[in-house]
């Protein structure tokens, strides 16, 4: 039963995770994120590099081409990656989390040999690109009351028929399938919700324009729009009506990946102000030495701390298959908390260094605010959290 709350503490495999992504972050990512989030420009080089380590297919069984690692291990991963960027953190989570786990866990064992083992990054589609997933559950009219879904699937003898429009979805633009929720009976509410795979050349999908985004720009957002598109009865993930279950459960998994994301973020942020502070003197001294700024890293580093020991917390607790739907609400909540913070923090402590982009600071400040959004926003993981205690209460 695991139980770790020090990097030290890790085992040789988690401690061999952390520092292979820690050295790729330092050398192949914190050097072009700047330059990436400035041009808005999809990172390939270095999700084929992802791809290569095993990061986009991490928690898929090795019969499948993945690497079979623990969520401790994706939290890790995912904390070190995101400190190099951001952007770099959400594509990977959303391949991961949101759609490998679903298919990979309610598929039947012909839509994971088809749309799994594929897209663990150990082959290529037929022009060499690497094959990425995205997940299709937001719409236009409802984001946090995702079982308002107005896509519909309808039943055509031997196909499905999927008409609808799915709003804010990450990788859009560079994946080739998507995770897409619809329903086929609104009267039964989230009970009439379908979860299915969509090609995303099949007749009919188009995507729209990418949304120029705050921060995490380096990854594509973008609606999905499917008029009239046919996908073969089988590519429905479980059975009819699972599908908000299955959405739930994987968001459940997907908030570690997303706290992880958040802790590098907040990371980066406390290794650029204190590097600062360090070398920066104000009345003949260096502003590390002032108590006002260690109050502040101190403040930064207890906050990161505490969001990390949760997240591990969610992650072995989903590794030792006790629920986690709590745990994992707690680590968002906590670490996006944490990382707008110190991403706050870090700009003060940077002064007008911390406003121009000569330093990451802003960028962080940048990307760390949409952690606080999606994969359910900071309010509706209150409502999680609150909602399993007055259920425990009530027992
Ligand atoms: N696991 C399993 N089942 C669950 C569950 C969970 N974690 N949470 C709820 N359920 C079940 C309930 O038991 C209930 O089952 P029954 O019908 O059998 O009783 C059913 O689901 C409905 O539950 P609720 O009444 O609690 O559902 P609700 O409609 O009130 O919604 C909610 C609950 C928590 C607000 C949910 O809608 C939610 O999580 N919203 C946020 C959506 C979200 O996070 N979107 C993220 C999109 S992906 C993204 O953003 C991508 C990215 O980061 C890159
Ligand atoms: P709304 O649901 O309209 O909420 C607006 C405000 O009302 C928020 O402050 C919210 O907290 C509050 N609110 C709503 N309901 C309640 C309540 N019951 N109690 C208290 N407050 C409430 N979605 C996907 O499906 N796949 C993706 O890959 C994806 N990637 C994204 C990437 C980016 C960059 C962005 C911006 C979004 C992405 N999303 C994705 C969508 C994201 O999950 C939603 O934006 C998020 O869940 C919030 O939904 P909304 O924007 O519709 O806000």
């Amino acid at each position: 039963r695991k139980n770790y709350t020090t990097h030290s503490q890790l085992p040789s495999e988690h401690q061999m995770v952390y520092e292979m992504c820690r050295k790729f972050a330092d050398e192949e990512l914190s050097p072009h994120a700047g330059k990436w989030d400035k041009e808005h420009s999809f990172p390939v080089e270095a999700v084929n590099k992802l791809a290569e380590l095993g990061l986009m297919g991490i928690n898929v069984s090795s019969d499948l081409g993945g690497s079979e690692l623990d969520a401790l291990s994706y939290a890790i991963a995912m904390e070190e990656i995101s400190r190099g960027c951001a952007s770099v953190g959400v594509i990977m989570s959303a391949h991961n989390s949101l759609y490998l786990y679903p298919i990979d866990t309610f598929g039947s064992p012909e839509l994971k040999e088809q749309y799994v083992a594929p897209w663990t990054g150990h082959t290529t589609d037929e022009n060499g690109k690497l094959r990425i997933g995205c997940f299709g559950l937001s719409e236009p009219g409802n984001g946090s009351d995702a079982g308002a879904a107005s896509t519909t699937a309808t039943d055509a003898g031997d196909e499905w028929i999927i008409n609808g429009t799915k709003a804010w979805i990450t990788n859009a633009h560079e994946a080739s399938a998507a995770i897409v929720f619809a329903t086929t009976d609104k009267s039964l509410k989230h009970k009439g919700i379908s979860a299915f795979v969509v090609p995303m050349d099949a007749p009919g999908f188009s995507l729209g324009a990418k949304e120029d985004k705050l921060g995490i720009r380096a990854s594509s957002t973008s609606n999905l729009i499917m008029d009239n598109v046919r996908i073969p009865k089988s590519n429905l993930i479980g059975a009819p009506g699972q599908g908000f279950k299955i959405a739930m459960q994987t968001l459940d998994g997907g908030r570690i990946g997303v706290a992880g994301q958040a802790l590098g973020i907040a990371s980066a942020s406390i290794d650029c102000a204190v590097k600062y502070a360090l070398e920066r003197h104000a009345f003949g001294k260096p502003i590390a030495e002032m108590q006002t700024i260690q109050t502040k890293i101190s403040q930064m580093t207890l906050a990161r701390d505490a969001a990390r020991l949760l997240t591990w917390r969610a992650a072995q607790l989903k590794d030792n298959k006790e629920k986690f739907t709590r745990e994992a609400a707690m680590a968002k909540l906590a670490a996006s908390e944490a990382a707008t913070m110190c991403a706050h923090q870090a700009i003060q402590i940077l002064g007008g260094m911390g406003y121009v982009s000569d330093m990451p600071a802003e960028r962080h400040y940048r990307d760390a605010r949409i952690t606080e959004i999606y994969e359910g926003t900071s309010e509706i993981q209150h409502l999680v959290i609150a909602g399993d205690v007055l259920k425990e209460y009530k027992q």
